[in-house]
């Protein structure tokens, strides 16, 4: 598929070539323009608008509160950068738990009003994998979310590592079974043990993306503040910063406060 600047854009077909090849998939997430941007610069293969926008955008705790609207306002703004990656945005909290009918709904708003090429949710539940199949079925492309899924945490009770008991590993196989059976192009597994996500992404015939599930799927994903470092306060093991962004940008706006109150910015050349 080409898009208006004549680039091919990267799709369910490619990241399974990936897989098949041996690969490795890069997955990231952005929330806006100028990051999206930058990110498909760097020949991202998929970005992802994830409603952890919750957390690291608007500051909650839980990525429950945000609501369909603003999963498509920073859509929109993520596929405006983006001329190569695919994008895919989270169904949030509420916009797939209703009814299929309510779930088919959002579904459709998203994929028209942004403009992206698939959406991700979260479950391995009987009802989710029916959903799936119906949105699949109706030409959606969905990327599934299985291990620890964030949208259920007062339900699961901690962001632990999930699936660390053999019965519910093997339950854990068998909804990568049934999503993969429902026509999901990937799965996301986060938190889960590195011996179990290497055991799925063999068995399972489509790409198997990992957070903390260690090196052995078939590609990664981190939420960018944290690949970045931008929060100095989160340092979980899974995670490793790239770059130091907090006391970089804290050293620099004290430089910039501190040109302004000595006079030096602007200078005679930054004036008019
Ligand atoms: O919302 C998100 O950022 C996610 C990733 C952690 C996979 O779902």
């Amino acid at each position: 598929m080409y898009n208006s600047n004549n680039i091919k854009k990267n799709t369910v077909k490619y990241l399974q070539q990936k897989k098949n090849n041996g690969e490795k998939i890069s997955m990231l997430t952005a929330y806006d323009f100028s990051f999206a941007k930058l990110f498909d610069v760097a020949n991202i293969d998929i970005l992802l608008v994830g409603d952890s926008a919750a957390n690291v955008i608007a500051g909650y705790e839980t990525t429950l509160p945000i609501t369909l609207n603003q999963m498509i306002y920073h859509g929109q703004s993520v596929v405006r950068g983006t001329k190569k990656a695919m994008v895919v945005v989270d169904l949030p909290f509420g916009s797939y738990q209703i009814s299929d009918s309510d779930a088919m709904q959002s579904a459709i708003r998203v994929l028209k009003e942004t403009g992206c090429e698939a959406i991700k949710l979260e479950g391995g539940s009987a009802s989710v994998v029916s959903l799936i199949k119906k949105m699949t079925t109706a030409g959606i492309a969905v990327m599934g979310h299985l291990g620890l899924t964030p949208q259920s945490i007062h339900q699961i009770g901690s962001f632990g590592i999930q699936a660390k008991e053999e019965k519910d590993a093997k339950q854990l196989m068998q909804e990568v079974m049934d999503l993969q059976e429902a026509g999901c192009f990937a799965i996301v597994v986060e938190k889960i043990p590195a011996k179990l996500a290497a055991t799925i992404t063999q068995i399972a015939k489509i790409p198997i993306i990992g957070i903390g599930a260690g090196n052995q799927c078939d590609g990664q994903v981190l939420v960018m503040h944290d690949m970045l470092g931008m929060n100095s306060e989160f340092n979980p093991k899974f995670v490793r910063k790239f770059i130091d962004l907090a006391s970089i940008i804290t050293r620099t706006t004290i430089e910039y406060k501190e040109a302004i109150e000595n006079g030096s910015f602007p200078s005679e050349d930054e004036a008019y």
